[in-house]
């Protein structure tokens, strides 16, 4: 388990994959915690499952060093493969068994007795909410179905680390929490998790650390609000009694704040940023107090007040430049497995 290996269950330094003309990894630097979720956030493309790959020693990089609990993934991969395991774009389940026929034949294959196999195939069904469907051949399994077998099919044996390349992507939103549940779940046992993501609001839900990545590159790395304190501390969202106080509101809110103040299409409704550069958002919430009583002060009746935190779409922006191409999260249409 994971404490005969306390720090770091990750550690890569310039990392490099590269396919012809393409760097799919191209110098990526990683510590990766014990016990956590590490969330890598990146848009289609950004190199998320070739970085996975190489860590899971599956694919051998091209440049710079990779460590999982300090083994090498070149030098000593079976250290490392005795330790992971993957759950990903690519399952190592079969379509024509059932769930249960698949959780069985991987549980004897990892060396179990034929009873062992049995008894934790069952125990993970029903964890896993798939119960009912265990005599079903996979093939007739629902989206989320089959992404919970496939996440039960890689912790048959605990792995102290387990990637998780978008185990969420093409999901609807009942399915995504079930899987998140499952990752919370799987987390509290002690595994460590590495999970990536092309949506926003999951590493936010799941992540301790997120790395963000394009292009092959980390271009931020940091607790969640170490990158949201990168692009300001929130926002003040505020809505007014009388809409023609709203001119006024502003003038006022721009200078307490120090900010530009935008026009909601709502005419009672103005958003602001507030405090970029105030770091624990303790001065976000001050700067919004001071800019409330200013409002009182004229005269402004104000019907309702929010301070929220940036989302990690307005990090991506503001980090890239670009938006992230990420499907919504609810959608349920799958993005073409790279
Ligand atoms: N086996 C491969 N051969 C050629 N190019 C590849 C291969 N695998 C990935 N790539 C390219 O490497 C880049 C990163 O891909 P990938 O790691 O799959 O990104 P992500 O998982 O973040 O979507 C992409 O441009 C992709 O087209
Ligand atoms: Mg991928």
């Amino acid at each position: 388990m994971s404490e005969r290996s306390p720090g770091l269950a990750i550690e890569t330094a310039g990392l490099v994959k590269t396919f012809g003309e393409t760097r799919a990894v191209d110098g990526v630097d990683l510590a990766v915690p014990t016990g956590t979720v590490y969330g890598v956030l990146g848009p289609n493309g950004a190199g998320k499952t070739t970085t996975v790959k190489m860590l899971a020693t599956l694919l051998r990089p091209d440049g710079g060093e990779a460590r999982v609990f300090g083994h090498d993934v070149v030098r000593e991969a079976d250290e490392v493969r005795g330790r992971v395991s993957l759950t990903g774009q690519y399952a190592s389940v079969d379509e024509d068994l059932t769930g249960s026929e698949n959780l069985v034949l991987l549980g004897r294959l990892l060396g179990h007795g034929k009873r062992a196999a049995h008894e934790r195939g069952d125990q993970l069904l029903a964890a896993f909410g798939l119960t009912e469907a265990a005599g079903k051949q996979v093939k007739h399994y629902s989206g989320g179905m089959r992404r919970r077998i496939d996440i039960a099919a890689s912790i048959l044996n605990t792995p102290d680390l387990l990637f998780l390349d978008e185990p969420t992507t093409g999901l609807d939103p009942r399915s995504r929490n079930q899987v998140w549940d499952i990752v919370r779940a799987v987390v509290s046992q002690g595994t460590t998790v590495l999970l990536t993501t092309q949506y926003l609001d999951e590493a936010d839900q799941l992540a301790s650390r997120i790395a963000v990545i394009d292009r092959g590159k980390v271009i931020a790395e940091g607790t969640k609000g170490e990158l949201k304190a990168s692009v300001g501390a929130g926002s003040v969202h505020l809505r007014l009694r009388d809409p023609a106080q709203r001119p006024q509101a502003e003038q006022v809110l721009r200078l307490a704040l120090d900010a530009d103040v935008q026009l909601e299409p709502d005419p009672v409704a103005l958003t602001a940023r507030v405090g970029a550069g105030s770091a624990n958002g303790q001065g976000a919430a001050e700067q919004a107090a001071r800019a409330l009583a200013e409002l009182a002060r004229g005269g402004v009746v104000v019907d309702n007040f929010s301070l929220g935190q940036p989302s990690l779409d307005e990090v991506f922006l503001a980090l890239t430049g670009h938006d992230t191409h990420a499907g919504s999260p609810d959608g349920t249409e799958s993005e073409a497995a790279a």
